[in-house]
């Protein structure tokens, strides 16, 4: 047997036993590149996600709002850290991954290129977007590449706290004056398919789903995934009084699930395709903060370099 087919092997039979998959471990090409895809899409995510949120943090209505916000915004940024340093290991370059970034190459989840109108959107965001992340997350903790799924454990921790944040200005807004509840409602009606949408597309469509689930990096479908976070998401509506813009909307006894209607997937690829309602706009905030950022981090380098400079001509010195 060729070295090749009996380090396949020993692969194959980690992921059978659920043996996590280490940096240092042989792995075969196809599973670096997807895992290096989607963790650095997923890091992007992260980071892009802050804008939407970030313009709200002087607008927020109280003190303990904006804390609270700001806290949430400062946490998407760590998630964004960790998850770069989970693809190094797969031996990219965060400049790499933010170069692809900016030049389009690489996606980000596409539910940022809405816009946050009114505070009611903030309380929709953690609610339902962070709602939805929780789903796939979770199921990403036991993700079979170790760096991955260890990064997942801590985010998960911190996506509960962002989903009560949010579903508790709903809660507040549903509770209030007839205009309170109304932009409530308008917040919902417009988060509610594209959160649908970040599932991905149908099973049946999805392109790297197979290969991912045979790796184990996904242990749920996009499907699967939808279907649970609707079944969760609905009885929530209906608790503050709110309704879910989905006339389809129906309890399955059967299935012992909800039903649900047709997605639009043609708008689904429209955003994705870059003619969203904010793409432009959130790839110029991160192109300009990376140009502004630039005298920051040369003059780190460059303090570094006189650091290490001063301890060699010391060395040199003793
Ligand atoms: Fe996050
Ligand atoms: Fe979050």
């Amino acid at each position: 047997m060729s070295s090749e087919a009996s380090m396949l092997e020993k692969f194959d039979e980690k992921i059978r036993k659920e043996i996590k998959i280490e940096p240092r471990d042989w792995m075969p090409d196809k599973y670096r590149k997807t895992l290096i895809r989607q963790i650095s899409q997923h890091a992007h995510s992260e980071i892009v996600g802050m804008l939407p949120e970030g313009v709200w943090i002087t607008r927020a209505p109280s003190m303990r709002r904006k804390v609270a916000l700001l806290a949430k915004v400062q946490d998407e940024a760590g998630h964004g850290l960790y998850l770069y340093s989970a693809a190094e290991t797969l031996g990219t370059t965060r400049g790499e991954m933010i170069d692809d970034l900016h030049t389009g190459k690489a996606k980000y989840s596409s539910i940022f290129n809405y816009p946050a109108i009114t505070w009611a959107d903030i309380g929709a965001i953690g609610w339902l977007v962070d709602g939805a992340a929780i789903m796939n997350q979770v199921m990403l903790c036991r993700t079979s590449y170790g760096p991955y799924a260890r990064a997942m454990v801590r985010i998960c921790k911190e996506e509960s706290f962002h989903q009560r944040q949010g579903y508790e200005i709903m809660l507040t807004l549903a509770k209030g004056s007839e205009e309170q509840k109304a932009m409530a409602q308008d917040a919902l009606n417009r988060w509610w398919w594209p959160s649908l949408m970040m599932f991905g597309p149908p099973d049946a469509e999805s392109k790297h789903t197979a290969q991912s689930m045979a790796w184990k990096i996904k242990r749920k479908t996009n499907d699967e995934l939808r279907q649970q976070f609707v079944n969760a998401t609905v009885p929530q509506a209906k608790l503050i009084d709110l309704t879910i813009p989905d006339p389809d909307l129906v309890w399955n006894e059967e299935r012992n699930s909800y039903d649900f209607g047709e997605i639009d997937w043609e708008e689904f690829w429209n955003v994705v395709k870059g003619n969203g309602p904010c793409n432009k706009e959130r790839l110029e905030a991160r192109q300009n903060a990376a140009k502004n950022g630039e005298w920051v981090r040369d003059a780190a380098i460059a303090f570094a370099e006189k650091q290490s400079q001063r301890k060699s001509n010391k060395e040199q010195v003793a």
